[in-house]
């Protein structure tokens, strides 16, 4: 038995403002079927005092048997209530997105990202080795029968030279290594065994394997052409998803290891240069706030910009359409050009 966390005054993450010692001690002596307790899904927040959420999942059971916390963690994030349902629209007909940027003096790249995880397996922090490598084999084949523009090839992170490996990082292209949440969360067990990367060669079309989620499934290009971005992702997706079961709640959408992904699993972003706005954050974050929003650094989270350059998404993921998250990101971003513009 685990014993009640002592976590500082000064610890903001949505685990210590919704975990009571009464819903703690409720959930002792559970545990799902792959074995994950409540101590599980909660060590990150408590190794991480400066977490945001602090929770994370080993399977899909674990979003029911520990709900008296999850629950309001997802609502609190996603404003998303336990009698709400999630619908999924990943028709790119529905989007309006002309590029806001047309001449190209902002917007530096756009990616657009999902992530998934297997049907009827653990999730990465419950995973055992072995159904980890199985995912794998299973995933790089089923990606490898993929053709045209969607063909590529699958590099193993093992096998991969450091140098290769450092440089698809600083290109945007890779995740990065030692991720103190994941490790705490279990999601970085032999390591760097089972996780790779397969791309296109244009490198427009990549997939993660076996990072945070088992497959985070990512379309990116320079400039800001958002609609072909979303475009070529809807067809990897619904390509991949005739050769691999996703796991899929009606209630939760897609299943992932972390709340905050739950629903449409999709952070649509650009890179975008703003040097005027940066200079007044304030009415900088009344923009994004009112669209939706999260700012970002220039490497992703947990990183900082460089150059007046941020990266702008999405922030709302569930209980919305794969298609109102681009848009949120669109509208948005059109309101920053058309406000550094005008500075
Ligand atoms: P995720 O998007 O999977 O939640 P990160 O925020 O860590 O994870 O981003 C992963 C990588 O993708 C980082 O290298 C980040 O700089 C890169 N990236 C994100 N958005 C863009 C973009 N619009 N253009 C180019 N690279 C991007
Ligand atoms: N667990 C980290 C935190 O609570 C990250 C949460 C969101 N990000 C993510 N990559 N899932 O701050």
């Amino acid at each position: 038995m685990g014993t009640f966390p002592d976590f500082p005054k000064s610890c903001k993450s949505q685990l210590c403002a919704h975990l009571t010692p009464e819903i703690y001690q409720a959930l002792q002596g559970r545990s799902t079927v792959n074995g994950f307790t409540i101590d599980d899904a909660i060590r990150s927040g408590v190794e991480n005092i400066d977490s945001g959420i602090g929770v994370y999942a080993g399977d899909l059971e674990s979003y029911t048997l520990f709900a008296t916390l999850f629950d309001p963690i997802i609502e609190s994030y996603h404003g998303f209530r336990q009698s709400d349902t999630h619908q999924s629209n990943l028709n790119p007909d529905d989007l309006q997105a002309p590029n806001p940027d047309p001449e190209g003096e902002y917007i530096l790249s756009t990616r657009i990202r999902v992530g998934r995880n297997v049907a009827d397996l653990p999730l990465g922090p419950a995973i055992t080795k072995a159904q980890r490598n199985k995912v794998e084999s299973e995933v790089s084949a089923a990606l490898n029968s993929l053709t045209g523009s969607l063909s590529g090839s699958y590099y193993s992170l093992g096998d991969m030279s450091e140098e290769i490996r450092k440089q698809l990082i600083e290109d945007h292209f890779l995740f990065k290594a030692g991720d103190r949440f994941l490790e705490s969360a279990g999601l970085n067990r032999d390591w760097p065994e089972g996780r790779g990367i397969y791309h296109n060669d244009e490198k427009t079309f990549l997939v993660w394997i076996n990072e945070e989620d088992q497959l985070r499934i990512i379309s990116m290009q320079q400039g800001g052409d958002i609609l072909e971005v979303f475009t070529r992702l809807t067809t990897a997706i619904s390509e991949i998803e005739k050769r691999v079961p996703f796991s899929y709640s009606e209630h939760l959408g897609y299943i992932t290891s972390c709340p905050t992904n739950l629903g449409t699993a999709m952070r649509a972003s650009v890179h975008i240069k703003l040097p005027k706005l940066a200079a007044d954050m304030e009415a900088f974050k009344a923009i994004t706030d009112r669209h939706h929003l999260q700012i970002r650094g220039i490497h992703g989270e947990h990183s900082e910009s460089e150059g007046g350059i941020y990266d702008i998404s999405n922030k709302r993921r569930l209980g919305v359409t794969e298609v109102q998250c681009v848009q949120d990101m669109v509208d948005g971003v059109a309101e920053l050009i058309a406000t550094e513009k005008s500075l």
